[in-house]
């Protein structure tokens, strides 16, 4: 029986893995699967922890660090900090709030919150708690006229920045736990969408992934039309290729999210943090680049910084948090991953993000 939410924060939860390890006892084995697992054999996710683990920080010392700061300007907003939380589906899975209780918690902190298509609250009620940024991530609908309804719909509940999810245009392999389909409980749903896009009737012998589910994913030039529709900044979230980096520049597009969806699609990718300098490399120092996968701590956001990052997303991590204290806990959780990020900052020699030069990390040859 899963234990309901906490209403203050013990003394022993003083780092994301706290709350990872606390969260079990707050959900029940459906929540916890699915919360928890990645596609296949989860060599992606464990793949993006270990990329964070593999990369050494070399600290400059004595240098004056007194007017220190996080801050940072993105797509127009100004942020305290460089966190913001990843688009997550179905939140009232693992509190009875859901994306309400997240976004007061976000609001707390000053920290960017990305609202996905999947939520199950409606999108103008988490606008109305809003108190920081909002970002509407966009799954397409299967064809123009719906996803473009989704749009209009955010853009009217103040939603500042379009977030379109790439890498995901049909489910991935499931792992050994999810070999039973995963069960909404009935209470939680996709509330915000009034059907889901149906696959065209296949012909004998046509491939029920090519001909079906990939019939109704977007294509660039969705991409072009969709940017034409709208003055708000757009983000590709889940581009893990350089020259998909440089096409989406060409296409108007003004940033990425560099993902590979925390390994829950497509297995053995390489992690997000290793393939960001060639990415930066390529498009330049004008394309906004998040990073998502693997963040725990301080000293993850700072190498994904390091290696040519403007800012990064939470994902799991703050879900274990609002599972186990809600909104109260969503917004300790970034405090806390805050502050381990000012302490490799300050111990590193850096002041501001902008001084979160690759130099600072001892890469292995
Ligand atoms: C996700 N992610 C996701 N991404 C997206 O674009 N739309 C969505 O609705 C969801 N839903 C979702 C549900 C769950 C349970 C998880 C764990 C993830 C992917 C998410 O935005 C992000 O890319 C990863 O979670 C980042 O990896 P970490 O931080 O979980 O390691």
């Amino acid at each position: 029986m899963a234990l309901p939410p906490l209403t203050g924060i013990p003394h022993d939860l003083v780092a994301a893995c706290d709350y990872e390890t606390r969260a079990r006892r707050h959900l029940d084995d459906n929540a916890w699967a699915y919360l928890q697992g990645a596609a296949a054999d989860e060599l992606s996710l464990r793949n993006n922890l270990a990329a964070f683990q593999s990369i050494a920080l070399r600290p400059r010392v004595l240098r004056d660090m007194r007017r220190g700061h996080t801050r940072c300007r993105l797509l127009g907003d100004v942020f305290e900090h460089p966190l913001l939380l990843a688009p997550i589906a179905y939140q009232r899975l693992f509190h009875p709030d859901g994306e309400l209780a997240t976004v007061r918690g976000a609001g707390v902190m000053g920290a960017g919150m990305v609202v996905s298509t999947l939520a199950s609250s409606r999108f103008e009620e988490v606008a109305a708690k809003a108190s920081a940024p909002l970002w509407f991530q966009l799954y397409w609908q299967g064809g123009r006229a719906a996803s473009l309804a989704l749009l209009r719909r955010a853009e009217a509940a103040g939603y500042g920045v379009l977030v379109l999810t790439v890498d995901a245009p049909l489910s991935g392999i499931r792992n050994r736990e999810q070999r039973a389909a995963f069960a909404l409980p009935s209470g939680v749903a996709a509330v915000n969408l009034a059907a889901s896009p149906t696959m065209p009737p296949l012909a004998p012998g046509d491939s029920a992934v090519f001909g079906g589910m990939m019939a109704l994913a977007p294509t660039w030039a969705d991409v072009e039309w969709l940017r034409a529709q709208t003055n708000r900044p757009i983000l590709l979230k889940g581009v893990l290729h350089p020259e998909d980096a440089a096409q989406a520049a060409n296409c108007g597009v003004h940033g990425l999210i560099i993902s590979n969806h925390g390994g829950r699609v497509l297995d053995t990718t390489p992690a997000p943090l290793d393939v960001l300098p060639e990415i930066r490399a390529r498009v330049g120092a004008d394309v906004t680049l998040l990073l998502d996968g693997g963040i725990r701590r301080g000293t993850d956001v700072f190498k994904a910084l390091a290696l040519g990052a403007d800012a990064v997303l939470l994902g799991r991590p703050y879900i274990h948090a609002l599972a186990v204290a809600g909104a109260l806990g969503v917004a300790h959780l970034i405090k806390l991953l805050r502050e381990e990020l000012e302490v490799c900052m300050a111990l590193s020699g850096c002041a501001s993000l902008s001084e979160i030069t690759p130099d600072r990390l001892y890469l292995p040859h």
